[in-house]
């Protein structure tokens, strides 16, 4: 086995993401909520698998990602990480288990550590966080930021549209992000800002970034899986790059096997005892 296979197959931890980004060597992320999904994400030789509050839009069918609990997230997570052999395992905390109450920040990123066995937590947010990601690290539990347009306060900004293209949004969230590697972050997502002021940001910090309609100056990049594979096709954002169009794939499959079924095609004499 040469040196680049061995690396390849060596455990991602938070301080090989941050060696990444001192060697100039991009980050990649994905989204995955359940075994089988994990298991092919990982086996492509992904770094980094976040089962993201999102489950709550592409999994339980939510508009939003607030509805999803702890508990969800914590079976979701516990499917994830028994599939994993090599990347590291980031989970959201969802909205309500943490924000205003850093000991209950604690608590829910315990539970998610212990009850999962998940690698590391995800929270939205900046200074207002900065005490509950103190307290989680001081406990030993890795912390991803996330800046930017963060959909837990999708009630309070009223629309998913780029955040941070004033002046004032975008000073804002560059000294958030200084908070956040400060209070012990290993690593903060930036969603959907100027590609520019990303750029800024990913100077700024010792600590990678991640992007998600933030532009090629970020550490690494992350996509929701069920929107770069195209089964969910409603969703088509600038920055979402489709790799495939499973929706239209599955659901070919899904009616030949009803037509087989019907037509008495399936199944035939080899494929019955
Ligand atoms: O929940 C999620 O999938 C996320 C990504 C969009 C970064 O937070």
């Amino acid at each position: 086995m040469s040196t680049a296979q061995k690396t390849n197959k060596r455990k991602v931890t938070t301080h090989r993401l941050r060696e990444m980004k001192t060697r100039g060597e991009k980050i990649s992320m994905l989204t995955a909520y359940d075994f089988s999904f994990a298991r092919i994400i990982d086996d492509a030789g992904i770094d980094v698998i976040l089962v993201g509050d999102s489950a709550s839009n592409v999994i339980h069918g939510h508009e939003t990602t607030l509805p999803i609990t702890l508990d969800q997230m914590i079976d979701h997570a516990s499917a994830v990480v028994r599939a994993v052999k090599r990347a590291l395992v980031v989970v959201d905390l969802p909205f309500g288990c943490y924000q205003g109450d850093s000991k209950n920040a604690l608590k829910s990123a315990i539970r998610i550590m212990k009850e999962a066995g998940a690698h590391a937590i995800k929270m939205e947010g900046g200074s207002f966080i900065v005490d509950s990601v103190k307290r989680i690290v001081s406990a030993g539990i890795p912390v991803m930021g996330h800046l930017g347009l963060m959909p837990q306060s999708i009630y309070k900004y009223g629309t998913y549209t780029v955040r941070a293209k004033e002046e004032q949004e975008a000073h804002e969230l560059i000294e958030d992000a200084l908070k956040l590697q400060k209070a012990g972050c290993f690593g903060i997502v930036l969603e959907k800002i100027p590609a520019q002021l990303a750029t800024e940001v990913s100077e700024a910090l010792e600590i990678p970034t991640i992007g998600i309609g933030a532009g090629a100056g970020c550490d690494g990049q992350v996509l929701v899986t069920h929107d770069m594979l195209g089964i969910n096709k409603e969703f088509s954002p600038r920055f979402l790059r489709r790799y495939a169009d499973l929706y239209d794939v599955m659901k070919a499959a899904f009616s030949q096997y009803i037509a087989d079924v019907k037509s008495r095609n399936f199944p035939n004499e080899t494929e019955s005892y």
